[in-house]
C-alpha cells in the first residue's frame, strides 16, 4: 500500500480519517463484494460456476429479493412524483386501477408537502409528523407530541444524529448489544467514542440479561468511561428476538438507576412471529403512570423506518425518531444538527406517512392492501420456518425458533481442521465457512463475527427474504460436504 511519502496524491490510505478506516461493516464487506462479482459473471453468461444464481441473503433488502412493493404506496407516490397525472383522474381510475382513496391521499400530501422536489422543514413535513404522532397514539394508547418527532433518511440517519449528539468525546460510552447490527459499532468507531458491549443470552433465545448489562456498565465505569446511553434493538438484528414486557421494564429501570439515554431501535416492529411487539415508549408511559414521579427523567429515543416490515422500501430512505424526556436545549441542537443535512428525502417522508396511515377497513384500497401485506408477512414466516427446519437437520448447527425480524442467526460448531484451515488463510473460522459457502452455492451470508459473538462461539446470519426454498437446499448440501471434508 502506498504511504504518504510515496504517493503523489494528497489523500492516501495512511492519512485519511483513521476512525473511518477502523470502522467495520461486515454486511457489505468482502463476501458481499465477491457475491456481486459472481452475479456479474453469471450475467455475462459464465458457466464455470457451481451455481446459476447468486442469493444475497446478507442484507435485509426486501425488494432486491423480489418482494413486491405495496400497490397503494406506489400509486400514491407515482402521483406525488408526477402531479400532472391528476389531470387524467379518469384514466387513473378506469384504466390503471387507481382507487379514489389513492387520489385523495396524493392530493392531501401534495397540499401539505408542496412539491416532493423541494426541501422540506429540516425535521420533516409538519403534517407527516402529525400523522406519525397519531399512529403512535393508536399503537401505544398514550399521547405523542408531533413536535418531538423528527423525520429521517431511514433509521441509519437517526442513529447517526443521536450518536453525534450523545458522543461528546472519546470517553463517552454507549452500551451496545452483542451480537448487533454493525451500524452502532461502526458509527461509534467513526465518532471515536467507546462501544460498551453487552452480550445477549443465546440460551434464552437471545434475551437481554439485566445482570450482564449491569456488569458491562460497571466494568466500563470502573475503567473511567462515561456511559451515557444504552441501545436496544427490538425485535433484534441479527437475533430476531422479540423482548417480553419484563425485559423492557428491567431495561427502563436500569436506565433510570444509571441515568442512561435509551435508544430503542424498533425498525422490525411489524416483523414479529411470536408474541407481540411492545414499544419502549408504551412501557415507559405505563411505568410513569404506575409510579408517578419515578421515571419522569428517563430520556428515550425510539426509531422506526420504511425499510423493513411489509413496507420494505429501504431504497426510499424514510424513517423517524421520537424523543421523550429530552432537554429542550438539547433538542434545539438536534434540530440544528439535522438542518446541516437540510432534510430527509421528501418522497421517503411521504412513505413514512403511508406506512403509519395505510388504508383502513372499508376504504377502497383496503382489501388489496391487506391481501398484499398478509401475503408478505406469511411468506416471510413460511421461509423462516423452512430455513429453521433445515438448520435443525444440519450437523453441529443450533438455531432458536424464528421469533421476528428478517434473520436467523444459527450457531455452528466447526471441526478443528476447518479452524486450522481458516487460520492458514488468515480468516476467522466463521468467515472461512461463509466464504466456502458462497463459492460453493452462490448464497451470500454474513459471518457472526460481523455482528460480534461471545468468544468461543461461531454463527452466521442469513435473511429469509429470498424467494423459494431451493437455495436452502444448497446450504444443507454445502454444509454436509464441508463437515465431511474437515471432519476430525
Ligand atoms: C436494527 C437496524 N436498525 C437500523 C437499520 C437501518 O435501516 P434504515 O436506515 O434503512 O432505516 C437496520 C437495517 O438493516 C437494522 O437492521
Amino acid at each position: 500500500m502506498a504511504s504518504e511519502a510515496t504517493s503523489s496524491r494528497r489523500l492516501n490510505i495512511d492519512n485519511i480519517n483513521p476512525h473511518v478506516r477502523a470502522a467495520k461493516y461486515a454486511v457489505r464487506g468482502e463476501l458481499a463484494v465477491k457475491s456481486e462479482e459472481y452475479r456479474a459473471r453469471l450475467a455475462q453468461g459464465a458457466t464455470d460456476l457451481p451455481f446459476d444464481t447468486v442469493i444475497s441473503a446478507n442484507i435485509g433488502n426486501p425488494q432486491q429479493l423480489d418482494q413486491k412493493p405495496i400497490t397503494f404506496f406506489r400509486q400514491v407516490l407515482s402521483i406525488l412524483e408526477n402531479p400532472g397525472l391528476l389531470e387524467k383522474k379518469d384514466v387513473l381510475i378506469e384504466h390503471l386501477g387507481y382507487k379514489t382513496d389513492v387520489i385523495e391521499r396524493a392530493e392531501w400530501l401534495l397540499k401539505e408537502v408542496g412539491s416532493v422536489g423541494a426541501y422540506s422543514a429540516s425535521n420533516g413535513v409538519p403534517a407527516i409528523r402529525k400523522s406519525v404522532a397519531e399512529f403512535l397514539e393508536r399503537r401505544d394508547g398514550f399521547p405523542a407530541n408531533w413536535q418531538d418527532i423528527y423525520l429521517s433518511a431511514g433509521a441509519s440517519s437517526a442513529v447517526n444524529t443521536l450518536l453525534h449528539i450523545i458522543c461528546a468525546d472519546k470517553n463517552t460510552g454507549v452500551l451496545v448489544p452483542i451480537p448487533q447490527y454493525p451500524l452502532y459499532t461502526a458509527s461509534l468507531s467513526v465518532l471515536d467514542a467507546q462501544c460498551v458491549p453487552y452480550y445477549l443470552n443465546e440460551s434464552t433465545n437471545w434475551g437481554t440479561d439485566l445482570n450482564v448489562l449491569k456488569e458491562a456498565c460497571e466494568k466500563a465505569k470502573a475503567e473511567g468511561v462515561d456511559v451515557r446511553a444504552v441501545v436496544i434493538i427490538n425485535p433484534g438484528n441479527p437475533t430476531g428476538a422479540s423482548l417480553p414486557e419484563s425485559d423492557i421494564r428491567a431495561v427502563i429501570e436500569f436506565a433510570r438507576q444509571e441515568r442512561l439515554v435509551i435508544i430503542a431501535d424498533e425498525v422490525y416492529q411489524t416483523n414479529v412471529f411470536i408474541g407481540e411487539f411492545i414499544s419502549f415508549k408504551k412501557m415507559l408511559r405505563q411505568m410513569q403512570k404506575e409510579q408517578p414521579g419515578v421515571y419522569d427523567n428517563i430520556e428515550l429515543a425510539s426509531l422506526h423506518s420504511v425499510s423493513k416490515g411489509m413496507v420494505g422500501e429501504c431504497g426510499h430512505r424514510g424513517g423517524y425518531f421520537e424523543l421523550v424526556g429530552f432537554d429542550p436545549a438539547v433538542q434545539q441542537e438536534i434540530y440544528k444538527f439535522v438542518s446541516i443535512m437540510l432534510c430527509a428525502p421528501v418522497i421517503g417522508q411521504c412513505l413514512v406517512e403511508l406506512m403509519v396511515n395505510p388504508p383502513k377497513p372499508g376504504e377502497p384500497s383496503y382489501d388489496l392492501y391487506r391481501a398484499e401485506y398478509d401475503a408478505i408477512f406469511n411468506g416471510l414466516r413460511e421461509r423462516a420456518n423452512a430455513l429453521h427446519a433445515a438448520f435443525e437437520q444440519m450437523e453441529g448447527v443450533e438455531c432458536g425458533v424464528p421469533q421476528g425480524s428478517m434473520y436467523l442467526f444459527p450457531r455452528i460448531k466447526l471441526p478443528a481442521k476447518a479452524c486450522e484451515a481458516a487460520a492458514a488463510e488468515g480468516r476467522t473460522p466463521d468467515e472461512f465457512y461463509c466464504m466456502r459457502m458462497l463459492e460453493a452455492t452462490g448464497v451470500c451470508v454474513v459471518p457472526g463475527s460481523g455482528f460480534g459473538q461471545e468468544p468461543g462461539t461461531l454463527h452466521f446470519r442469513t435473511t429469509f427474504l429470498a424467494p423459494g426454498t431451493e437455495w436452502v437446499g444448497r446450504i444443507v448440501k454445502f454444509h454436509q460436504e464441508f463437515m465431511d471434508k474437515y471432519r476430525d
